[in-house]
């Protein structure tokens, strides 16, 4: 049926992801309410936000798990808004989703523990190994494009960083990344380019230097206090 809707970019061909005015309700909730925002070929693009901003929702809605009322999602010029979420995956999108728990075979588990051997806290040590499996397997289908909800979440901040380098080094061997991220620090520092989306809209976007450098994202996300910006300019760039 989405066949005939099918088409070509006309915005070149660096563009792997483009999100257009997706509007997605649950019930009564309308909670994403027009979201727009595009990943190119070999970028990691981070989309950050405050709890119920719609993050988990617009990846839930681009890996065909959720179906918008209104809007499109295209991958590599292809219309996939209607497409069965396993065919999604094989057309190149892997999902890490939030919070997942992977049951894994011994054998990668026991060689996993053996590269923690220098550390001590048992319980830090299974967070760890939880994060590598769920990351793994969302390589496993070889994406092109790779969707990250929170990969940060409730780790300590060792582990954030090993998580996050962890995600810098896949996307050097060539894999695109869409990062969600409640973490705006760390996922500013690995991005190339940031949406913030409040309460179901993109309210701020620019490169990651631009929003790490923007007064509302530093006030609102980095947890730095509003005198200590007052004489700072605003640097990056409102949706248009
Ligand atoms: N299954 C659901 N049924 C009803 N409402 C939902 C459901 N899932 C999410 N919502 C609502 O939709 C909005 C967006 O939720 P979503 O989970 O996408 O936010 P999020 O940005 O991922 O938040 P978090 O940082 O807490 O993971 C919120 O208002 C949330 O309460
Ligand atoms: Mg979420």
């Amino acid at each position: 049926m989405h066949r005939s809707s099918r088409r070509t970019w006309a915005r070149g061909p660096r563009m792997l992801l483009e999100v257009e005015d997706l509007n997605v309700y649950y019930g009564a909730i309308h909670a994403l309410q027009g979201v727009s925002f595009s990943v190119d070929q070999g970028e990691i693009v981070t989309l950050i936000g405050a709890n119920g901003a719609g993050k988990s929702t617009t990846l839930r809605t681009i890996s065909g798990l959720l179906r918008p009322r209104r809007g499109a999602v295209r991958f590599r010029g292809e219309e996939i808004t209607m497409t069965p979420a396993e065919q999604i995956v094989r057309l190149g999108i892997g999902q890490v989703p939030e919070g997942r728990r992977i049951f894994a075979p011994l054998t990668v588990r026991e060689n996993l523990e053996m590269g923690a051997f220098t550390r001590k806290d048992p319980a830090e040590i299974a967070q760890s190994m939880e994060r590598v499996f769920a990351t793994a397997r969302g390589l496993m289908s070889r994406p092109t494009l790779l969707l990250l909800d929170e990969p940060s979440m409730g780790l300590s901040p060792i582990m954030v960083e090993e998580i996050f380098r962890i995600i810098a080094e896949i996307n050097l061997q060539g894999t695109s990344i869409l990062l969600v991220e409640q973490n705006a620090l760390m996922a500013l520092q690995i991005a190339h380019r940031a949406y913030v989306l409040e309460t179901g809209r993109i309210v701020l976007q620019g490169t990651a230097k631009e929003l790490r450098e923007s007064s509302k994202v530093k006030e609102a996300y980095l947890g730095l206090p509003k005198e200590a910006l007052a004489a700072e300019g605003e640097a990056a760039v409102s949706p248009d």
